[in-house]
Order: C-alpha cells, then structure tokens, then sequence
C-alpha cells in the first residue's frame, strides 16, 4: 500500500519524521539524560573497553557507516574503520577479541556482510547488528544489535533505513562518548535535546519537495553529475550520488570537496551540474571556496546550504535551505533532498523507480 503516493521511495522519503521518531523512541529521554539501548546492555564493558571499532557494510549501509566514523571519533575518541563486507570478508584482515564490530544492513541478509560476521566471530571479536527487518538473517548471527525500526522498506533504494540506521548508530556514539567521559554532560544533554528535535527539522527539509523539483525539470537530461561535501557530510555526498546512479541511470559521483582538485576538477564545464553539500559547519569556508572553483569553470552548482545562508546563495545556480542543527546530526537532514531529485529526476525519465533494472532489495549472492 502506497498510502496515497505514486512511489514507494516517496513514500518512504515522507516517511522519515516518523521513522526516524520511532527509532529514537523508547530510547532517547533528553529530559531525564537516558539513552536506553537495550540491545546494548549485556555487553556494555566490551563496548566501554573496544580497543577499535570495525563497521562493515555494502551500498548505503556502507555509508551510513561511514557517518558514524565521525561521530565515534569525535564523540568516543575510538579508532573506527569503516570496510565493505565484500573487501573485509577476503582480505584476512586483522581482528582480535578486543574489537567492536558493528555491522549495519536494512534486510539482514545482505550476503557479504553475513560472511564479514562470521570471520569476525571466529577470530573472538564481539559482533554488533544494526537492522531493519526484525529477525532476518545478521540479527539472527550477531552477538547484540539494535534494530533501527523504520518499517518494511520496498524501494529498492533506501531511505528511510539510512536515517534510521544513522539515527541509532548517533546514539551508540553519544552513549560511549559519555560512559567513556570523552562527551562532557552538558554537552552530551544538549545533543540529547538536539537530536530529539530532529524528526521536527527532517519534517521541514522535506518541504523543500516542490523547489527540489524545479531543480529536477532543469537538469534530468544531464549526463553525469558530481556530489560534493566535506566532514560528516562527505559520506552524504556518497549517498546522494549513488541514489541518483541506481534508480535514473544517470552516472554520479560522490567525493570529499578537497579532493575535487586531485582530478574530478577537470571533469567542469558548462555542461557539468556540481551538487554541494554546504551547512554552516566547521568546514563551511573551505566548501565556498570549491565552489567558486567549480564556478569559474563555468559548471552548474546546486547547493544544499542551511537556512539563511547568504554567501553560497550569491555564488550557487540554485540552492536548497535546510534547518540549521549539530554539525555531527546535518547527514540526516542534508541527504533528504539529495533522495528527493534523485527521486524527481528518475520520474522525469520514465525510469521504474521502485524496482530499477538489474537490481534487488536485498544482495543474498556475494
Ligand atoms: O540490506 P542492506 O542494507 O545490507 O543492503 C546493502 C545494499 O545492498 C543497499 O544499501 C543498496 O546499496 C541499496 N540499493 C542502496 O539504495
């Protein structure tokens, strides 16, 4: 059931202030500074004590893993590395008894990741699932986990898990961050507060649908298209890329905005649509000055900036506003218009956006 929407994936897109509600749900009390994660609680002094924390995962899961690898070092002070399943699984990596591994996947039967579980196991590690579909195959497999509770689902590109899973893997980091004493009280309350008032913002960010859509109608006959951003907004720019790839056909790519100059740089011309991800955040300055780069080259920059922004209004073809939040909760509210053009974009074309070609909801052949 569509509940009134063409599309599955939109569906889900509108979804997300309650997904993400429901996922903090029970868990998150901002008023009395509780973050319950029941899945948590057997094995707290192996997640207290992990000398390194391992995330693995494929396609989007990947990504929002690689969000938590900011939010782990910046609020735990942990070393994460972040590894598809599918290079972890034959790379006789190294593991030990005293690491933390989090595997991320909205089916749970994604088969790489399940292989990735299984080496990690038997080298003794400690094995942690974040899942969407309850009683799938990784929750079934891992020592704990955490299920993001987003619903079933459908479209074959994903949403609303990405949220979720993001949602629940923000509040692993602020809980190890405070039991660790890395995240000072005050400020790990104030972060309770902030990401309560996040399914409110994402509600807001999803108001940018009609002007989104505008953006779609002028540049869904492009060719290629380049996604930039920088710190937790990096593996956003990932994401929004691959969501453009899988259901329009249209080639993207992702990369961290310094890294334009390191080759991606000569790809601009008039013809080249540069898709920026540019809060007011730490790195704000620095992603202005790409795109004046990208601009006198003559490409188009659509930028995805916060409320208010005015100097990237001056220099940017078309921008999006979003509602300002924590530097470290921006992924959550920067990637929902990114899945809104992709989404407009793939309709414009004709393409089947719920089931694109060549492609199934869950990966259960390596
Ligand atoms: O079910 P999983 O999260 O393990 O799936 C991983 C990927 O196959 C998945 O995220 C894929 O990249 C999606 N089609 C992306 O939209």
């Amino acid at each position: 059931e569509k509940g009134g929407y063409e599309h599955f994936m939109l569906k889900e897109i509108f979804e997300q202030p309650k997904s993400i509600a429901d996922c903090l749900r029970g868990r998150l009390d901002p008023k009395s500074g509780r973050l319950v994660l029941g899945g948590l609680r057997d094995y707290m002094n192996k997640f207290n004590n992990a000398e390194r924390i391992i995330i693995t995962a494929c396609g989007t899961s990947w990504h929002a893993g690689l969000v938590a690898e900011y939010l782990f070092e910046e609020f735990a002070r942990v070393p994460v590395e972040v590894e598809y399943a599918s290079e972890f699984r034959y790379r006789n990596p190294v593991i030990t008894d005293k690491d933390f591994i989090i595997a991320i996947s909205q089916s749970g039967e994604t088969a790489d990741t399940l292989a990735a579980i299984e080496l990690a196991k038997s080298k003794g590690a400690t094995i942690f699932g974040v899942c969407n579909v309850v009683g799938s195959s990784i929750p079934r497999t891992t020592h704990a986990g955490c299920y993001t509770h987003a619903g079933p689902e459908i479209g074959v590109a994903s949403t609303k898990a990405f949220t979720a899973q993001i949602s629940v893997l923000t509040m692993m980091a602020l809980k190890l961050g405070y039991q660790r004493g890395t995240l000072p009280e005050s400020k790990y309350i104030l972060m309770l507060h902030e990401l309560a008032d996040i399914p409110a913002k994402v509600e807001k960010a999803l108001q940018t649908n009609d002007a989104v859509k505008k953006i779609a109608e002028k540049y869904k006959d492009a060719r290629n298209m380049l996604y930039l951003g920088r710190g937790y907004n990096f593996p956003v720019a990932l994401e929004g890329a691959l969501k453009l790839k899988e259901i329009s056909y249209i080639h993207a790519e992702g990369y961290p905005a310094a890294e334009m100059k390191h080759g991606p740089i000569a790809l601009i011309d008039e013809e080249m649509p540069v898709i920026f991800i540019a809060t007011l955040d730490s790195s704000y300055e620095k992603v202005v000055s790409n795109i004046q780069e990208v601009k006198a080259r003559k490409g188009k920059v659509i930028a995805v900036v916060t409320e208010g922004d005015k100097q990237v209004k001056a220099l940017a073809d078309h921008v999006i506003e979003i509602p300002p939040t924590n530097e470290a909760f921006t992924p959550l509210l920067s990637v929902i218009p990114l899945q809104l053009l992709s989404y407009h974009i793939a309709v414009m074309r004709g393409c089947n956006v719920d089931q694109p070609r060549n492609l199934a909801k869950s990966v259960t052949v390596e």
